[in-house]
């Protein structure tokens, strides 16, 4: 049986004919199945790191003009993560370890090259890794600025609370003038007009001050419709040019949890919904929201959305964290793993029916709190 070779986009920084073949000899012996491109100066090298992508470069100690080691520091100068590997015909010790000490991935002798294979395998493999790793660490700072900005929000609406509420019992006075000053109809209509808009800012900033409370809040009894009107009302303007949006509740529903921590979960599960339909067809596309009461003493929650679904076997891989199908900026793949944590926490579960062509349903089952609120 012959095994898949492994495609290298090689960049070789090599001055002799001779080592280019033995080189490329060693690697298809290695199981590669190399296309590359020679360069000998400091300007073809700059040019070919311009067009890249490589996934390794193998460079000769010394070259015309200048040397391996110089190569590797204009590689590193550009802020690429390529394995690089230094090969000579002698090495003094010195000179092995001053080019490790640089940063250079492995030193290999010409006359030795067995062992390229392998060490390129162990530098492709590593390579791989660092790039998961500085992925994540990218997508955690973006995670905690999103958190900042939460924060920032939640202060904002405080600020906004206050002066609102002076508005409100002041727009209610005028409204509701003693006896001897009451109000021309029009100018009744004015005020009523008026304290609605107050109303509606009202309900705004609450919206907002759900979404960022602090991490330490407990969990009791919880008006749960409360928080999807307040995650239908956060999501609409992501929601309402992709699909139409249904709410179909069942009778009135207290949940154990939290506000802020249920808002989480749902606000992604109905932005996901949205995220997942494509533009322009809004007249055939739905997302709807169910609650049903569920014996014994569970309230089951279900966001349904007419999107392309999802294979059955991404099931469990989409609610592991920084898995995401999004371009970078749009996800972090953090969604569904905080939203399991946070329903886990809960006592509840979370989890979808999906087949590609026929949408998604993803479920929540909560804890009943009714009677003990
Ligand atoms: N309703 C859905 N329809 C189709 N695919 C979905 C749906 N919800 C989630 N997915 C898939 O699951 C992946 C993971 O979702 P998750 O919410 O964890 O991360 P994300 O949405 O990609 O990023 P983030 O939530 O951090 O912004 C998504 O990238 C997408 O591929
Ligand atoms: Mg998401």
């Amino acid at each position: 049986m012959t095994a898949q070779r492994q495609r290298l986009r090689l960049l070789l920084i090599e001055d002799s004919s001779d080592d280019e073949e033995l080189l490329l000899q060693e690697l298809g012996t290695s199981g590669y199945d190399v296309s590359h491109t020679l360069v000998m100066t400091r300007e073809e090298l700059s040019r070919a790191l311009e067009a890249g992508p490589w996934d390794a470069i193998i460079s000769d100690y010394r070259l015309p003009g200048f040397t391996g080691l110089e190569a590797f520091s204009l590689v590193q100068q550009r802020g690429l993560d390529i394995p690089f590997l230094l090969v000579s015909g002698t090495i003094g010790e010195d000179t092995a370890v001053a080019a490790m000490k640089a940063g250079v991935h492995d030193f290999l002798l010409k006359d030795r090259l067995g062992r390229l294979g392998p060490a390129l395998a162990r530098e492709l493999r590593e390579a791989v890794v660092r790039a998961e790793r500085r992925k994540m660490q990218e997508q955690l700072l973006l995670s905690d600025r999103l958190a900042a900005l939460g924060m920032l929000a939640a202060g904002v609406a405080h600020e906004i609370n206050n002066p609102l509420s002076s508005l409100l019992v002041h727009l209610d006075l005028a409204l509701n003038p003693p006896e001897e000053r009451q109000l021309h109809p029009e100018e009744a209509q004015v005020v009523r007009s008026a304290f609605e808009c107050a109303v509606h800012i009202r309900d705004i900033v609450r919206d907002i001050k759900i979404f960022a409370r602090p991490d330490s809040e407990q969990f009791g009894p919880t008006e749960l419709h409360r928080v999807l009107d307040s995650v239908l009302r956060m999501a609409w303007h992501q929601v309402i040019h992709k699909a139409r949006l249904v709410k179909d509740y069942q009778g009135s529903a207290t949940v154990h949890g939290s506000e802020a921590r249920l808002a989480q979960i749902f606000l992604n599960l109905v932005i996901n919904a949205a995220q997942a339909i494509p533009e322009g067809q809004r007249d055939q596309q739905e997302i709807r929201v169910v609650t049903r009461p569920e014996v014994p003493d569970s309230i089951r929650v279900e966001i349904h959305d007419t999107g392309p679904g999802i294979p059955p076997e991404l099931h469990e891989r989409i609610f592991e964290p920084f898995f995401t199908t999004k371009p970078v900026g749009v996800g972090t793949g953090l969604g569904l793993s905080i939203c399991r944590r946070i329903a886990t926490e809960m006592g509840g579960h979370i989890g979808l029916k999906s087949q590609p062509g026929q949408g998604s349903l993803f479920w929540v089952l909560l804890r009943s709190a009714q009677g003990s609120s």
